[in-house]
């Protein structure tokens, strides 16, 4: 009884002893999509793996300006420039479906060569440097999975939307054009029969079109830099979890497997203090600030000059002042009251109470932003996402959305009229 007892006290000692070291892990990420707005939503991921004392390596274009402690950058702009990637403010179904095939065919293939080619990735092999995971994006390209496997790391996938058409199936979950909402193509998660109908057409295409060209280029240029890498959709069908940039208030409620985790919203930073001249600007207005932001990706200079002009009447109606994350140092006629930056800081701007809307194209970011902060949207959805998050904060009743092609000055101001009720 006594040797039991001692034996049951050393066992518990030795049991607190080893729980005295906390285990980090050696962690790479693998970003080579020159696309900021989904880095984004990745930093603030990576940095607080760093924060909680893991090691962080991470290729991507957008390495860090200053240095982070167990933050490491592989900068892929050393050795390839990045394509830039920006997208004209049309709505033309033809250009949805064109863009979004070579987003596949062209830019995933295109990314992963820059990706293995890259001196800095290759010593990774080379050396055999141990990662205890590897976090890979989940977007049009699979080469990151390759370079896992090669390194011998299990994966975790994560994206900076919703699922795309090609992962339903590879993570098993069921896809259901009735309920379920789909980037690129209007309609939330009530669609209409035609939008059901669209819907499934497209799935069907791009799905054959991730398969059968994306992953057979892809393997390709992998077999130019190892042998005996797997298919990738098997590589793919080992993730074994995925952090997915959605939330089922904006998309819907859907059927998930319990490694598929839904984390919208997380990058929403702490309010800072916002910049002296525009504090000013917005605490000066006498009936409060429209905010207007087009993102990073859509060059707002590209919309048509008489719709550009339908938008500028509409303003100089509304008593609000206005600021305008806008690419270009003036508009036409350089109207007044009207605040032009080519960057703000957006989440600082949408958390002060005088900011009373926020006329946007729907980007995931701004407008979970902007539900945050509790500020009504006009959405003005183009591509990507934008369409579904439109037509989801419509249906929520966080904001209304127009149509680019009818946009004229009335219709503006009837859906302002709409968000800058106080009700
Ligand atoms: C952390 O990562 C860097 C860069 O990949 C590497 O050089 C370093 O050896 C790693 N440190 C540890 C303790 O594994
Ligand atoms: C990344 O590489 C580009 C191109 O060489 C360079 O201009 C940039 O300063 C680098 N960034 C950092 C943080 O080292």
């Amino acid at each position: 009884m006594i040797v039991n007892f001692f034996a049951f006290k050393l066992i518990v000692i030795i049991a607190l002893s080893s729980f005295n070291e906390v285990q980090t892990l050696n962690i790479l990420g693998v970003f080579p999509l020159p696309a900021k707005s989904h880095f984004f939503v990745f930093a603030p991921y990576l940095k607080e793996l760093a924060n909680r004392g893991h090691n962080v390596t991470v290729i991507s274009f957008y390495p860090q300006k200053d240095p982070i402690p167990n933050y490491h950058d592989i900068n892929l702009s050393d050795n390839s420039q990045p394509p830039q990637i920006s997208h004209p403010v049309t709505k033309s179904l033809f250009v949805i479906f064109l863009s979004l095939t070579l987003l596949q065919a062209l830019a995933g293939p295109f990314t992963c060569r820059m990706l293995l080619e890259d001196e800095n990735v290759q010593n990774l092999w080379a050396t055999q440097t141990k990662f205890d995971l590897v976090v890979v994006e989940q977007f049009n390209s699979d080469c990151g999975l390759a370079l896992a496997h090669i390194l011998g790391a299990p994966v975790i996938g994560i994206t900076s939307h919703t699922l795309m058409p090609w992962h339903y199936s590879r993570f098993g979950v069921p896809y259901n054009p009735s309920y379920v909402t789909f980037d690129f193509f209007e309609g939330g998660p009530h669609p209409t029969f035609l939008q059901r109908i669209l819907r499934t057409i497209i799935y069907n295409h791009v799905n054959f079109v991730f398969y059968h060209v994306t992953h057979r280029l892809e393997q390709n240029i992998i077999g130019e830099f190892f042998n005996d890498v797997p298919p990738l959709i098997e590589l793919a069908k080992d993730i074994k979890l995925v952090l997915v940039y959605q939330n089922f208030m904006l998309s819907g409620s859907t059927i998930m497997p319990s490694n598929i985790i839904e984390v919208g919203g997380y990058h929403v930073a702490k309010v800072k203090p916002l910049p002296d001249e525009l504090r000013k600007f917005i605490e000066d207005s006498e009936h409060g600030v429209i905010y207007i932001s087009f993102g990073t990706l859509l060059k707002a200079s590209t919309i048509r000059p008489d719709t550009l002009q339908e938008i500028i009447n509409a303003l100089e109606e509304l008593p609000q002042r206005v600021i305008w994350k806008w690419n270009k140092q003036s508009l036409p006629g350089n109207p007044k009251n009207i605040y032009l930056a080519k960057w703000l800081p957006q989440n600082d701007i949408l958390a002060h109470p005088k900011v009373l809307a926020f006329y946007s194209h729907c980007g995931l970011l701004g407008t979970t932003e902007a539900i945050y902060h509790g500020v009504p949207i006009v959405g003005m959805p183009i591509y990507g996402d934008q369409p579904t998050n439109a037509a989801a904060i419509e249906e929520s009743g966080l904001g209304v959305q127009l149509h680019y092609v009818l946009l004229t000055k009335d219709y503006l101001l009837e859906k302002f009229k709409t968000v800058l009720d106080p009700k």
